[in-house]
Parts: C-alpha cells; structure tokens; sequence
C-alpha cells in the first residue's frame, strides 16, 4: 500500500491545502495529512482546532486521515509506514525553501522522497497566513477556506 504524509502547519487549512489533499488521494492509496505540533512560532488555532478542521474538510475522502506529529517529519512518516512526503508549491519563492527541505529530509533518510505538487492556479494566492489578516479585519473567507470551517475561523477572531 502507498501512503503519503502531506504535513504542515495547517494553521488554518485553506482550499489551496484542500485541493492538494484531494488531488493527493487520487495518487496514492492513503494520504496522512501531518499537522505540526510544536512549533516556535505559535499558531492561533491550537493543534486539536487544526486537525479537527482537516477532518470536517476531508470527510468526503476516504482514504484521507489526520493526526499530530512532534519531532522530525521524517520519524513521523517512518511510524506511518509512509514512503513519500508530499508538499505543494505555490510560487517560485516557495521552491528554495522547499528544495533544501527536501535535501535534508532525504539526507536524514535516504529511503524518503519528496514529491511536489503544482498549486491549481485559482488558489495560488492562498495561504494561511494572508486567511488569517483576513479573518482579522472580517474579510470574507468564502472560497479561501473550506466553507465548513468559516464560522470556526470567525469565531476565534472574535474572542
Ligand atoms: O506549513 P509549514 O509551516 O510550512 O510546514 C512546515 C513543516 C511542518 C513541513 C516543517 O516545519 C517540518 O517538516 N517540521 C518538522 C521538523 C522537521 O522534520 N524539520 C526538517 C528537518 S530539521
């Protein structure tokens, strides 16, 4: 069985995310969305709010699952029994970053590949951080963000 973690911080999951994963589950048997947990940049929705919205977004796909990882991705995929580590470009300023990952983590163990995945252009401006200023300023999130998960993502914005 072919199974693949695609990981991030997922803070929160977009639509650009979503069409990864689901594109994602077409290629591989199981896709293990990989949310960080520890990380020094302290994210606004906690971990068990990240991997509860992935869930509610990916439950019309079967052979997708959720869970929190600590430590290196490349333990985490090694426990899954997953061969490949999925990410998704969106720009060419994301190659550099994402590049150099891929070399580490391929360096730390060699049995790990890295594939990558071409943004869909109509999300390619999407990302968690630019959701959250908006969500901020009570931007309209409609067609970021999976629609299940807007009234969440207002929600925290208005504690
Ligand atoms: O969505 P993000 O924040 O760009 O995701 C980054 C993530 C989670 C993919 C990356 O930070 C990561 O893999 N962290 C786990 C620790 C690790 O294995 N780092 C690389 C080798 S030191």
């Amino acid at each position: 069985m072919r199974i693949a973690v695609y990981p991030g911080s997922f803070d929160p999951i977009t639509n650009g995310h979503l069409d990864i994963i689901e594109r994602a589950s077409k290629v591989f048997d199981k896709v293990i969305v990989g949310v960080l947990i520890n990380k020094s940049k302290q994210p606004v929705f906690t971990s068990a709010e990240r991997i509860e919205f992935i869930r509610k977004a990916t439950s019309h796909l079967d052979n997708v699952e959720a869970a929190g990882f600590d430590g290196l991705l490349v333990e985490f995929a090694k426990q899954l029994g997953a061969s490949v580590i999925i990410k998704g470009l969106r720009t060419v300023n994301d190659f550099e970053y994402e590049f150099q990952m891929a070399l580490l983590n391929k360096a730390i163990d060699p049995a790990c590949e890295t594939m990558f995945m071409m943004t869909n252009s109509k999300y390619s401006y999407i990302s968690s951080s630019m959701v959250k200023e908006l969500a901020q300023y009570k931007g309209d999130l409609e067609g970021m963000v999976p629609s299940l998960i807007i009234d969440n993502i207002k929600e925290k914005f208005e504690q």
